[in-house]
């Protein structure tokens, strides 16, 4: 809509990213039957432009779940709604974290990667975890 774009037409990437952590924030609370908080959102990286009047389609899944977190996947496309045609524009890795009644971190139902790509989504979020619990040490010593 014009009201999410700047001057030139260009969608921000700030209201993009609104949506991103909309979408994924419903995936999470829907798979773990609870309300969820986003502990961390990785690098986003915009490929291309999205413009005013483009339709925004944003794909989320549940990666991977450790105890109380899990890595939400969202890839967002724009569809040109004239020509049909569809680009890649982004993609992002956010944690969310399920909460109790208290506020409180609580343990979360797994998930069991069946296809080929669900093993390899569980594979690479398995290693982005680790790699932002390594970058959470280098910061702490800082
Ligand atoms: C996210 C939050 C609940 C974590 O609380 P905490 O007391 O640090 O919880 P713990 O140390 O027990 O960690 C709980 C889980 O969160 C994960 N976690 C905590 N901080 C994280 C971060 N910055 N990035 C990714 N994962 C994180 C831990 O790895 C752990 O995962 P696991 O249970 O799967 O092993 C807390 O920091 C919080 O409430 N933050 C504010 C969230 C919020 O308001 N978000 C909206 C944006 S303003």
């Amino acid at each position: 809509m014009p009201t999410d774009a700047n001057i030139m037409g260009n969608v921000f990437g700030g209201a993009i990213m609104r949506y991103m952590d909309e979408i994924a924030g419903l995936v999470a609370w829907r798979h773990a039957g609870r309300n969820c908080v986003t502990a961390s959102i990785d690098r986003m990286s915009f490929y291309a432009p999205v413009y005013v009047g483009n339709l925004l389609i944003l794909k989320a899944t549940v990666n991977y779940v450790g105890t109380t977190s899990m890595e939400v996947g969202v890839r967002i496309e724009a569809e040109n709604l004239t020509s049909g045609k569809t680009t890649h524009t982004g993609s992002c890795h956010l944690t969310f974290v399920a909460l109790n009644e208290e506020g409180k971190p609580i343990p979360i139902v797994k998930v069991f990667p069946v296809t080929r790509e669900e093993k390899r989504r569980f594979k690479e979020a398995q290693e982005r975890r680790e790699l932002r619990e390594r970058e959470d040490i280098v910061l702490a010593k800082d």
